[in-house]
């Protein structure tokens, strides 16, 4: 894998996601504020991945003012920056518990190794998220669809979605990814086709309006996605246009697979109505890479998220396995 979002090189830094493919700049966050704002703008996306940055950021921020009411408000500034993801406040939360718990000459050192425990986790999670979730699919010759990047830029390691992906292709059994481009900020088109290239992985890129086509075609053996909330009921939220081709799969029989770290489950949450859904602004509809594609001022509707319902899941998989079929009690045993 030769991709990743973020390094710590005794400071943060991250890839800067909104300049792919075009441009790899890397871009240095300079404590909590900075963060939340790169978090805000897409710098860095992906549910493990924004958790991780923004627990490198309140090391960062602890540095710099080791005191604890400081330390909080840092914590709310960055945890508001998407409302999503629920890996953001968990993240948060781990490395707040771990700088409590010392004398203030010692919160910088502890806040690093949690940010640092986490990045390797997640890591971890993403190679048995792969491994079980490659164990779902029998036979040579997969054909994998994949909505959005739950991959290697996402992640603190191979991905979730693209880790089953990455395993299967690892094995010798993957015949071809095809990425839908997740309008309207294309996370599919100039991410995951990115990411897929990069490392030789077989990847066809589509519109989203074309995943019918294939589904109904009988050309895609499997569509794994990732998620940013798992509610208790098996509810998924995640990139929106999941939910359609999560009805498209059923339609035509497929199985629909979502890859997610334990770190994504909320088991708070009772249910998808729940799972509060960032909307976004009109402009990254209006526009595509800053060319408007739409009338001046035209209004916009823009969730960034949909929720899929659990009746649509064959599965889903964590690093602590797979839960089939998907409801409270199975969710309960892989959260
Ligand atoms: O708006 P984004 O790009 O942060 O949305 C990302 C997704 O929806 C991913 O599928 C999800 O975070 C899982 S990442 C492993």
């Amino acid at each position: 894998m030769s991709v990743t979002p973020l390094r710590w090189t005794d400071r943060l830094e991250l890839l800067d996601q909104r300049l792919l493919p075009r441009a790899e700049r890397w871009l240095d966050v300079r404590g909590a504020a900075d963060g939340a704002r790169l978090i805000r703008a897409l710098a860095v996306r992906g549910a493990p991945a924004i958790g991780l940055v923004a627990a490198y950021a309140l090391a960062e921020e602890a540095r710099r003012n080791d005191d604890l009411a400081h330390l909080r408000r840092a914590v709310r500034r960055l945890a508001a920056a998407r409302p999503t993801a629920v890996n953001l406040a968990w993240a948060l939360a781990q490395v707040m518990a771990a700088v409590e718990a010392k004398p203030a000459s010692e919160r910088f050192g502890a806040a690093l190794a949690a940010a640092r425990r986490l990045h390797a986790g997640d890591a971890a999670a993403c190679r048995a998220i792969g491994e079980h979730g490659a164990g779902l699919f029998a036979g040579q010759g997969l054909r994998i669809m994949t909505h959005c990047n739950a991959g290697a830029l996402a992640t603190g390691g191979i991905g979730t979605a693209l880790g089953i992906v990455r395993v299967l292709h690892e094995q010798g059994r993957l015949a071809m990814l095809f990425s839908c481009e997740a309008r309207p900020v294309l996370q599919g088109a100039r991410l995951t086709a990115w990411e897929a290239v990069q490392d030789g992985i077989p990847v066809t890129l589509l519109a989203d309006s074309a995943a019918a086509t294939l589904l109904a075609g009988g050309r895609v053996d499997g569509v794994v996605v990732g998620a940013d909330r798992i509610a208790a009921d098996g509810a998924v939220a995640n990139k929106v246009g999941t939910y359609p081709l999560a009805v498209l799969a059923a339609r035509h029989g497929v199985p629909f697979v979502v890859a997610a770290p334990t770190s994504t489950f909320d088991l708070a949450c009772p249910s998808g109505a729940a799972i509060p859904i960032e909307q976004r602004g009109g402009d990254e509809v209006r526009r595509v890479w800053r060319c408007r594609v739409a009338p001046e001022g035209v209004d916009v509707f823009n969730p960034a998220f949909d929720v899929t319902p659990p009746e649509l899941l064959t599965a889903i998989v964590s690093e602590r396995g797979v839960a089939r079929p998907v409801n409270a009690r199975t969710v309960a045993m892989v959260a």
